[in-house]
């Protein structure tokens, strides 16, 4: 790196547009994660973050600027971006639920050196439960799998879309926790809805409405602001309870 240039980011997005089913669902989105910390992509339901997510691996028809580590790889199959070093967390967990937790881990390794140790100590209730059927796990159980199957492997970064969705506080707590742990070994793409949750987590933040980039900085300065979050969130930061430490 030249001394006064800004490092590398592990992912850089440039004019990245999508299409499902003849519409336009990402329109010239452009951003960049940097190599270490969690950043966070935020915007209300249906204004494309799952999309993006899965425009940036070629799971969706799209064009634009993909580039990993500084190479580009837009132009790649999508098993060729994963195995360059993408852990893709689906929204909805996506486990195998007839298979037990050892075997959907299992069938997650992808390095010839996978980083069971890692797993193990970041998810010990997943250790206790190996032999149990993944499908009988609780919301948030599951939500582990899914986040240790993308731990497993040394990846460059991990895409990780609303892994807080549908789940209890206190389990919410959890699998916040387990992502800190996880980002101090790999930088992650964010989508999260539940901005306690990003306050706690995110240090960037790229913000999403009807496909396009509207705002695009650092993470608590966007939260703070609460007329900028009401504009592009609908939702009031200041009077949220959870933020007080109000009861429920
Ligand atoms: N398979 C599909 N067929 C048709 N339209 C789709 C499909 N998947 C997504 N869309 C549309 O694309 C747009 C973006 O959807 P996307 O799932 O990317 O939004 P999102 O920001 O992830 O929303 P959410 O917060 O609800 O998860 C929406 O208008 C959605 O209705
Ligand atoms: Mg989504």
């Amino acid at each position: 790196m030249t001394p006064g240039t800004a490092p590398r980011p592990i992912l850089r997005i440039e004019g990245l547009n999508a299409h499902i089913a003849g519409q336009q669902v990402v329109e010239d989105v452009s951003f960049t994660v940097p190599t270490t910390g969690i950043t966070a992509l935020l915007g209300r339901n249906g204004v494309g973050k799952t999309s993006t997510i899965k425009a940036i691996i070629g799971l969706i028809d799209r064009s634009g600027v993909v580039e990993l580590d500084g190479v580009r790889v837009e132009k790649e199959p999508t098993y060729k971006i994963i195995r360059s070093g993408v852990g893709y967390v689906p929204e909805d967990r996506e486990v195998f639920s007839k298979l037990t937790v050892a075997e959907n881990l299992r069938l997650a390794e992808r390095d010839a050196a996978p980083r069971r140790q890692l797993v193990e100590e970041l998810f010990p209730d997943l250790l206790a439960r190996s032999g149990q059927m993944a499908g009988t796990l609780s919301g948030g159980q599951q939500q582990m799998v899914s986040l240790a199957r993308a731990l497993l492997n040394t990846n460059k970064i991990l895409l990780v879309d609303e892994p807080t969705k549908g789940l209890a506080p206190k389990i919410v707590a959890e699998v916040a926790e387990t992502l800190a742990e996880a980002a101090k070994t790999v930088p992650i793409l964010l989508v999260e809805q539940n901005l306690q949750v990003v306050r706690q987590l995110a240090a960037g933040a790229v913000v999403l409405s009807g496909g396009r980039v509207v705002h695009t900085g650092n993470a608590l300065d966007f939260l703070n602001d609460d007329g900028l979050t009401q504009r592009l969130l609908g939702v009031s930061t200041e009077t949220a309870p959870h933020e007080k430490g109000a009861a429920l």
